[in-house]
């Protein structure tokens, strides 16, 4: 008997006897406990990411509940199972090399185990778009749920949160202007509860994206961690995901050009993090769906931003939460949304946006009329250091360093910045360029090396910013002038491995342009001696080599973007 592909039925391996297989898995299934009946409903997968390595998640197992509390409430089977989880700190030499091999991981337990719809459970920098990426592949109905971002910290009356305020009091640190006990004193008061970084840093800004794009409950991005109103999402997102079974709507049907557009104009009106758009961008490609950096930048100069969170302005989530959230910033920015796009529950945005914001705080959220800026909090770039792109986030840097020109300070990797950038010797002056090399996505995984520190001598003589320039990316909590993301990358020949100390370099925000004064021809013949690191022998390192693409194409796998993409 074929039965309908429904709950436990889904992708037998029968090997000619469908009754047996079928009567071999409902054995195993029944030795979890599991009542004969309860085995004959339709099955949510729920994509838990727990870790003793991964202290945003530390509130998975109360969120596992309450959405299995849904799932069952709705008739269908709760099945939660593990996939590999990403602390963004504990990971050597850096998340961003694993965010695929999560993807890949969530994307293939989704299809290959028994499952009618999904609900995913991220939170972590890279968890939420490996969990997008997995979903928008495997295409089945799914939901995603973010755990929320943490609450803020007191010290000697000051909030607190994760990170910006760990860089403020660090840079602090290393001026000399406090001392080891103070910020022996601070670490304890920095993350204080369960949950993601406390500003708009990059987890933030995808539990924001993820919103936008219609892939969680509307309403749920910034709801804290530890508030009892997260649970409540979570148990809606279960009952929703069981919805889903029937309306058979899937990621494809949700992301779409005009969400991610959508989407992008939230991250720019939110300050959000550069680290967004590659997340996005690796997102999107898997649907085939690409946005050129030259629409990014129209999106961008006409994208006001509207949020004052850390890192750019001063607020933190949870206070963002308060104010209104995702849903009263997209009804500022309504005129210039697509509306008809559709969230997981199938609702479109215009009827979303129709309903009236219950309160807003003016102080996180402005109004479109009274922006923080009137463009967007980041910028794509060009130029002959960066013939593909690179990106700037001019919302958490100094006008004052829009327009530079200076002399390049270059380090070619991470060992020789780590050894070198404090050297009360190294011939550096305020007004120059740093410039690391080798730390993009081929190179390095493309670590959150490209917030340099200001060197040692220069920091302690109070000078708090400068030009800095590389292929790495920069934590989302981070500020200041910096151009990251550059490509193609040093390490796979792209032009920023021709850059020498010395060299003057050029950084225009108007002309959104960066630009290394070095004559064509000797830009070519100083590329003629590059030449690529090998690829390794053996495992992921290798298979991860072989195939990552560049920032613009998501630093996804070649074999896993979608190869149409246009
Ligand atoms: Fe997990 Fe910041 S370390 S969100
Ligand atoms: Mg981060």
């Amino acid at each position: 008997m074929a039965d309908e592909p429904i709950g436990l039925n889904h992708g037998l391996t029968n090997y000619g006897d469908f009754d047996f297989a079928r009567f071999l898995r409902r054995s195993f299934a029944r030795s979890m406990g599991i009542s004969s009946k309860m085995l004959e409903k339709p099955i949510v997968g729920i994509a838990m990411t727990p870790s003793g390595f991964n202290n945003c998640h530390r509130c998975m197992p109360e969120l596992v509940e309450a959405v299995s509390r849904g799932v069952l409430a709705s008739g269908a089977l709760p099945r939660p199972f593990p996939t590999v989880s990403l602390g963004e700190v504990f990971l050597n030499p850096t998340s961003m090399m694993y965010r695929n091999l999560m993807a890949m991981d969530t994307e293939e337990m989704i299809s290959a185990q028994p499952m009618d719809a999904v609900v995913l459970i991220g939170g972590c920098d890279k968890t939420v778009p490996a969990q997008l990426m997995g979903a928008a592949s495997a295409n089945l109905p799914a939901v995603q749920l973010v755990t929320g971002p943490m609450l803020t910290g007191r010290h000697k009356g000051q909030r607190l949160g994760a990170c910006t305020d760990c860089r403020a009091f660090w840079g602090k640190y290393r001026a000399g202007a406090v001392d080891l006990d103070e910020i022996k004193a601070v670490e304890g008061r920095l993350a204080v509860t369960a949950g993601t970084c406390a500003v708009m840093g990059t987890a933030s800004t995808m539990a924001c994206i993820a919103e936008t794009l219609g892939m969680t409950l509307p309403g749920t991005a910034a709801i804290p961690a530890v508030h009892a109103d997260r649970l409540v999402a979570a148990e809606e997102s279960g009952k929703a995901a069981a919805g889903l079974i029937a309306s058979k709507l899937t990621p494809r049907d949700v992301i779409t050009r005009e969400s991610v557009e959508n989407a992008l104009r939230v991250l720019l009106a939110v300050g959000g993090s550069t680290n967004a758009v590659v997340h996005l961008a690796a997102i999107a490609g898997r649907l085939g769906i690409k946005i050129p950096l030259s629409r990014f930048n129209e999106l961008s100069d006409e994208t006001p931003v509207l949020v004052d969170l850390k890192p750019v302005g001063e607020g933190y989530m949870e206070d963002f939460h308060a104010a209104g959230g995702v849903g009263a910033l997209l009804r500022e920015l309504r005129p210039l949304l697509y509306l008809d796009t559709i969230d997981v529950e199938g609702r479109r945005l215009g009827e979303r946006l129709a309903e009236p914001n219950e309160w807003i705080d003016r102080a996180i959220i402005r109004s479109f009329d009274n922006p923080i800026s009137n463009v967007g909090g980041l910028v794509a770039l060009n130029g002959n250091l960066a013939p593909e792109g690179a990106i700037f986030k001019r919302a958490a840097a100094t006008p004052s360093l829009f327009e530079s020109e200076g002399r390049a300070v270059v380090f070619t990797g991470l060992e020789d910045l780590s050894k070198r950038i404090d050297d009360p010797d190294l011939d550096v002056r305020p007004d120059d360029i740093l410039v690391l090399q080798n730390a993009g996505p081929y190179a390095a995984g493309m670590p959150e090396a490209g917030y340099l520190p200001i060197p040692k001598r220069l920091a302690q003589a109070g000078v708090k910013d400068m030009v800095r320039i590389s292929d790495a990316r920069m934590s989302g909590t981070a500020f200041g002038s910096i151009v990251l993301h550059i490509a193609p990358e040093a390490a796979i020949g792209g032009p920023l491995a021709a850059v020498r100390n010395g060299d003057r370099i050029r950084l225009s925000i108007t002309n959104k342009s960066i630009n290394l004064l070095v004559e064509d021809f000797e830009i070519k013949r100083r590329l003629t001696e590059h030449r690529p690191p090998p690829v390794p022998v053996r495992g992921y390192k290798s298979l991860y080599r072989r195939s990552v693409l560049q920032a613009p194409n998501g630093c996804d796998f070649d074999f896993l973007a979608d190869g149409n993409a246009s």
